[in-house]
């Protein structure tokens, strides 16, 4: 009896594991916790962020490991005022598809800035 609900655990990881490897492309390898966030609201769906190892389902964004220093030369606003006023398609998808907390709001900003940070101290 307990056998069995060991293994039916054990097999629904599995599926969990696989779904979570087909989300982020296919791609054995597993993504970064940091790209935590971002696949529970589904941003790989259209952006990757290859500094995580997180692929785009279909590549229509651009690559978020830049964000936090594209944002401004794009859009003349910090990335934080950008997820709370966006332009474009993000205006659309906040406004619509995704809900994004304050919460998760700040901590993909963190997230992202740290991201920055690590490659400024590493110099690339
Ligand atoms: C349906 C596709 C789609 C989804 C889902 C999506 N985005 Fe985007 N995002 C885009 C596109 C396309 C752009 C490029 C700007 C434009 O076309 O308006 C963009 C631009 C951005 C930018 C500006 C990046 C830069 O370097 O200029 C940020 C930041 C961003 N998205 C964050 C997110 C986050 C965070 C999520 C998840 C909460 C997300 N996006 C989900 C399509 C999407």
């Amino acid at each position: 009896m307990k056998t069995t609900w060991v293994l039916g655990l054990v097999a629904m990881t599995g599926v969990a594991l696989t779904s979570l490897a087909t989300r982020t492309g296919g791609s054995p390898v597993a993504p970064d916790p940091r790209a935590a966030v971002f696949l529970r609201h589904g941003c790989n769906d259209c952006h990757a962020i290859y500094a995580f190892r997180m692929k785009a389902l279909h590549d229509v964004g651009p690559d978020l490991s830049y964000a936090y220093t594209n944002v401004p030369t794009r859009y003349g606003v910090d990335l934080e005022t950008f997820l709370d006023r966006p332009t474009g398609m993000m205006r659309l998808m906040l406004a619509s598809h995704i809900q994004l907390s304050p919460v998760d709001r700040d901590s993909i900003v963190q997230t992202l800035k740290g991201l920055y940070a690590q490659r400024v101290a590493l110099g690339r």
